[in-house]
């Protein structure tokens, strides 16, 4: 019965999309059975572009790997209407290629609606995508993966998936830069392979050949994650470069390390050098600490120690590790940070980037705070993943993703979904006797700025000015630079950027909490969560681990206390690029990042200054862009 049913539903699709000499390139759709398709390509263009509806759930598409293995790729193949499209690569010299999908209905739209073409258009059409923050530019990013600056290149590496843009078929995107600010996007660099996805790490140069894939090679260090029979699986792997972080191969011995004691949240590995030693050692998150390794040929490693279990906010999940010395500002002391991002664990709700400075001899990290200290790289909510460059020598450069794993799948993007912070650097400074890790925006981000826009202000403020047409077609892009010091009888002090629409994004200094708060409550969009579909719920639930209140977890405002600034006299410097708002108070003492989404741009500044006069002492605007 079942058979006969299968053979009529066998219907044959042919769809001729073009000529080429005499042979017709065609498209033969297949469905041997109801949830089986076999797509037939002959003289095929170099794109299937695949309808994409983002609350489907996945089907699996089999697609030929790099030595013609079978890969699966998990797609959101639309079933009732399309949101965008993806581009599916096909390999040339393959004709006929075949693509298996499995798991979607012969009624599905995707089989009216799929095309080859030979190009696939990414120009921008997302409104709130940022204009001058890294992001792909097309599909879902997360994490910042192997950052490495080489002969006067930076490349970022990030998780990415190609196939549309929520979290799935981890690959490790590819952008460059000379500068820092402009990005040119390239191919993945490594892609989802029959071992896994390809999770998140780092990458190093091999000056001296140690691995023997030559000299200068780049090793990129990441992990294969799978599900096998139900349990996750997670080791370290290996794959080389020889063309300059353009195109790598994987080792063929990988995985390379697996967790002794089989624990199944083993990721992340981050490489780095250790010169007392003379070895490379691989830091690797594990659970709810951290795990050193050493090695001599960047190969084989072997266990060192521990840290973690029991330190910082917790108990949470640790991940994506960074680990780098610094000195420590106005004294010749230099500093081992750890850089623990963790999830769930924000103060806020979600994920983080929490820190830990102290010692480390080679064989144990000892850190200066007690158990119970928790210090935070960013005060906002949406600051995860932060890495650092390898090879920008005594600069500790490094980004952050901008999103939270409490509602990263749901935020209002088709094309692009997810964005990097600007590029920032990293110091120590101390303040009452306690050591700090501050974050500034790097100097090269002052070539974003265009046009600087005068603004009228007096030098005391009192109550409210309002300068109304201030930030008119800025287009969200834009910086603003307020250094102010504040009445010692005023509670509130600080400025609203606003739209007419009444959105609205207050960041102020409550003197009486001794905090800087960024308020998005009413900033633009905020309830985007409330419409998520049960199965968004589901996913978003499994990223986190903990339940999700829809209504407030992104209206809502963050705070830093302002015990870790100097006092006195405040240099609040604020960063907006449409969902963007990145703030740095007194040069980075203090960072907090935020998406916003207003519905219309902010045209509005006032500022104010709650029952006392404060003295501004200067206020700049720029216009940035590429
Ligand atoms: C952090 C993280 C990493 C993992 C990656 C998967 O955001 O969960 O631990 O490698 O994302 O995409």
């Amino acid at each position: 019965m079942n058979q006969l049913r299968f053979t009529l539903l066998s219907i044959l699709l042919l769809i001729v999309v073009g000529c080429q000499g005499s042979s017709p390139q065609s498209m033969e759709i297949l469905h041997p059975d109801d949830s089986t398709t076999l797509i037939k390509l002959q003289r095929h263009q170099y794109y299937l572009l695949a309808p994409i509806e983002e609350n489907q759930r996945e089907a699996t598409v089999v697609l030929l790997g790099e030595q013609n293995e079978e890969v699966e790729m998990d797609l959101r193949l639309a079933v009732d209407s399309v949101d965008y499209f993806v581009p599916i690569p096909i390999p040339r010299g393959k004709d006929p290629y075949t693509i298996k999908v499995v798991g979607l209905s012969p009624k599905a739209i995707t089989w009216q609606r799929l095309q080859l073409a030979d190009s696939f258009d990414t120009s921008h059409r997302d409104y709130y995508r940022p204009s001058y923050h890294h992001s792909p530019a097309y599909g879902w990013m997360n994490d910042p993966n192997g950052m490495i600056y080489k002969d006067g290149v930076y490349h970022l590496y990030y998780q990415y998936n190609p196939y549309g843009s929520r979290w799935g078929n981890m690959h490790w995107g590819h952008s460059r830069s000379r500068d820092l600010i402009h990005w040119e996007h390239l191919p993945p660099a490594l892609a989802r392979d029959t071992m896994g996805h390809i999770f998140s790490g780092s990458a190093i140069f091999d000056r001296e050949g140690r691995a023997g894939f030559g000299k200068n090679a780049i090793l990129a260090y990441y992990t294969a994650h799978k599900i096998r029979e139900g349990k996750q699986w997670q080791a370290q792997c290996l794959a080389y470069s020889t063309d300059d972080g353009l195109s790598y191969t994987k080792y063929k011995g990988n995985p390379i390390l697996t967790p002794s004691d089989g624990i199944s949240d083993f990721r992340d590995p981050k490489v780095f050098w250790y010169e007392p030693n003379d070895r490379w050692y691989m830091i690797v998150s594990a659970d709810k600490e951290m795990r050193f390794f050493r090695s001599e040929d960047l190969k084989r490693w072997e266990y060192v120690s521990a840290f973690g279990e029991g330190y910082g906010a917790r108990p949470n999940q640790f991940e994506c590790p960074d680990f780098f010395e610094l000195p420590l500002e106005g004294s010749g002391e230099k500093k081992w940070v750890m850089l623990v991002n963790i999830n769930p664990g924000c103060p806020f709700g979600g994920s983080a980037t929490e820190y830990f400075v102290g010692t480390f001899d080679g064989e144990t990290f000892v850190p200066d705070t007690e158990p119970e200290v928790a210090r935070w790289l960013d005060f906002g909510k949406d600051h995860y993943a932060f890495v650092t460059f390898h090879g920008t020598g005594s600069r500790a450069l490094g980004l952050a993703w901008i999103s939270n794993w409490q509602y990263a799948h749901l935020t209002p993007f088709k094309q692009s979904r997810g964005a990097n912070s600007l590029p920032r650097e990293l110091f120590l400074f101390r303040q009452e006797g306690r050591t700090y890790v501050g974050a500034r925006p790097a100097k090269e981000v002052e070539a974003l700025r265009k046009e600087e826009r005068k603004l009228a202000l007096p030098p005391t403020l009192h109550t409210d000015l309002t300068l109304s047409d201030a930030l008119r077609d800025l287009d969200d892009s834009f910086e603003l630079e307020v250094e102010l010091t504040p009445s010692p009888k005023a509670s509130r002090v600080g400025f609203v950027l606003s739209n007419e629409l009444g959105d609205e994004l207050p960041i102020y200094l409550d003197l009486e909490k001794g905090r800087i708060v960024m308020d998005r409550t009413r900033s633009g969009l905020v309830d985007f969560g409330l419409h998520a579909t049960p199965h968004e719920r589901e996913r978003a639930d499994w990223r986190t681990g903990e339940g999700i209140n829809y209504q407030n977890d992104f209206a809502l405002a963050t705070w830093a206390p302002l015990g870790i600034c100097r006092g006195g006299r405040y240099q609040l410097r604020l960063f907006i690029d449409r969902s963007v708002a990145e703030l740095f108070v007194d040069g980075g003492r203090i960072a907090m990042t935020n998406l916003v989404f207003p519905r219309k741009p902010y045209s509005q500044l006032r500022l104010f200054s709650d029952s006392a006069t404060s003295t501004i002492h200067s206020a700049r605007l720029y216009r940035l862009g590429l």
